[in-house]
This record gives structure tokens, sequence and C-alpha cells, in this order.
């Protein structure tokens, strides 16, 4: 990031994948050179992007730090700056701020099974811990990825889930709320799957992304399955401006979700005030 934390980087958007209707992923490359080769992030980790004229949005980095020279990051489009970022060609310059907040605390997760647990757009920030713990996949125990969406034109990531299944020891569960012609996967929300999958929470940790109801559930079903709360991780997804802990746009009791999150444990989470 530049000395100044409120000037974004100049990024040009290399590439564009629409991933369902309305989720397309930029794939950036720094202007700037000496940025481009000293940017260094972390999974879990979040920007702040802006379309010249139009606004500053944030979105999480869904790319791995073990894939350097780019970020990606996947824009569901519902307002302004993401309506104008879909607008964007490729070529087009975005500005980047970046990076912010904390991130998942994968050393912690080292000789563990992992449940990666995703709703729609909420595989964003999951995909750049799952693709950077198959990256490492030897430090890991089983890797589960359970992951939903409304229909099965709305499942992100599609063209990887063949490399996903392909990692040893990984398995992926796929599974939407409304059944489909072109359809042979599972039907159902993700949290009744989850409870039929009903994964062991011995030395086991569940990461969880997506829409409120689903972690509501999610987090219900996995304390039902004896999951303690220190097993368990999601990541908050407040209305942020500076994205740096000064604006107190974010904040939830004395903490600030840009600067403090948005990684969280269960454990955590029980400690703040009712208002998230
Ligand atoms: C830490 C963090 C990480 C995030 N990561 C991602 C990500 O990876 N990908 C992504 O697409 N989004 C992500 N978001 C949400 C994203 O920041 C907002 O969707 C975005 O700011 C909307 O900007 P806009 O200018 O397009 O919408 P605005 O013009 O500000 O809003 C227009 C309308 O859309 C509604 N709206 C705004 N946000 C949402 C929303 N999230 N869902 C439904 N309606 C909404 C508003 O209430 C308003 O009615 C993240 C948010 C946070 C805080
Ligand atoms: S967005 Fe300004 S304090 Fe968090």
């Amino acid at each position: 990031m530049c000395d100044n934390p409120y000037i974004p980087d100049l990024a040009v958007i290399e590439s564009i994948v629409q991933e369902t209707p309305d989720t397309r992923t930029f794939r950036a490359v720094f202007a700037d050179e000496y940025i481009r080769k000293q940017f260094a992030y972390e999974p879990g980790q979040f920007q702040q992007v802006s379309v010249f004229g139009v606004g500053e949005a944030t979105f999480c980095l869904t790319s791995t730090p073990t894939r350097s020279g780019f970020i990606e990051f996947s824009v569901k489009r519902v307002g302004s700056v993401t309506g104008a970022l879909h607008e964007m060609p490729e070529g087009a310059m975005v500005g980047i701020r970046a990076p912010m907040g904390n991130h998942f605390p994968y050393e912690q997760f080292k000789g563990k099974d992992l449940w990666f647990i995703g709703g729609g757009i909420g595989m964003a920030p999951l995909r750049s811990l799952l693709n950077f713990c198959l990256d490492g996949r030897a430090d890991y125990g089983r890797i589960n990825i359970l992951y939903g969406a409304r229909s099965p034109e709305d499942l992100c990531y599609s063209a990887e889930f063949s490399v996903w299944q392909a990692s040893p020891d990984t398995r992926l569960f796929l599974t939407v709320d409304k059944d489909d012609p072109s359809w042979t996967g599972n039907v159902g929300f993700v949290p009744a799957c989850l409870t039929d999958l009903a994964p062991s929470p011995q030395n086991a940790v569940a990461i969880t992304c997506g829409p409120p109801i689903m972690i509501k559930y999610v987090l219900q079903n996995l304390l039902k399955l004896g999951f303690a709360d220190e097993q368990i991780y999601t990541t908050l997804e407040m209305k942020m401006k500076c994205g740096i802990g000064k604006c107190g746009r974010c904040n939830i009791g004395p903490l600030y979700v840009c600067a403090d999150g948005p990684i969280f444990s269960c454990a955590q989470l029980k400690e703040l005030p009712p208002e998230h």
C-alpha cells in the first residue's frame, strides 16, 4: 500500500471471469512494477477498490498469496460501484487500497481436518484460504468443502471444482436450494446438508462464510455436532469506509471489523455486544 493509506494504488484489470449471472471475478495487476513485486497479503484479508468518478467498495481478496503477481476479487452486482465494475472491460484501470484487516489463523489449522462451509458469494474469502491450504496440502488433514447456492448457475468458481476434487484427501459437496433439470447433485440448504454430513469435531476446524441466515444456522448446527466455539471461524461484513480503523463506521462494541477483523472465531463473536 502507498505511504498514505487513503491513496489507492493503480491496477489494471487483466482478465474477467463471469462466474454466475450476477458475479464476476476480476484479476488485477498493479501498474507499478515495484508494488507488483512487493505486494504481500494473507488469506482472509480484504481491499477497497475504487472506480474513478463512482466510488469505493470493499471486497475480499479471493486469490491466494501462494500464487503471486496478481490479485483477484469477485464482485456481486448490487449497486453503484459493483455495477460500474461489471461494466468495465479488460484493460481498464481501478484503484486499490490493500491489504486490510486480519487473516485466517492458518498456522493454528495445521495438522487438522478442515471444513470449508460456504454459501453464494461467501465462497470468495474461503477460496483464498482453500487454495492456500491446497498449495500446502501436506500441512493439513482431510479437507472438506461444502458449498451451496440458490441454483446450479449461482455456484461461483465452478471451473475449479474438478481441481479441488482431484487434490489428495479432499472432498467437495455441492448443494443447491432449488432443483433444476440439469442438476444431479444434492438439493437442500447448506445447514441441513451439514447436519447430514455430520462432520466429527475431533481435531477439526470449520470455516464458514455466506448469507447471515446461512451462517446463523451453520453455527447452531456445528455447535450441536460438538464443535467448540474456538473451532469455528467466520468473517463479518459491516459497511466500511476507511478500512483502517479510523472513521468508526464499522465498529461493534470496542472492535473495528476492518482492523480487528473481519475474521473472528465463534468464541470471539460471543464476547461482542449483540448488534452483529
Ligand atoms: C469485509 C467485506 C468483504 C466483502 N467482500 C465482498 C466480496 O468479496 N464480493 C462482493 O461482491 N461483495 C463483498 N462485500 C460487500 C460489498 O462491499 C458491497 O456489496 C458493496 O460495497 C456494494 O457497493 P455498491 O456501491 O455497488 O452498492 P451501493 O450503491 O452502496 O448499494 C446499493 C444497494 O445495494 C444494497 N447492498 C449493498 N451491499 C449489499 C450486499 N452485500 N448485498 C445485498 N445488497 C447490498 C444497499 O443496501 C443498497 O440498497 C464485502 C463487504 C465487506 C465489508
Ligand atoms: S471502516 Fe473506518 S473504522 Fe472501520
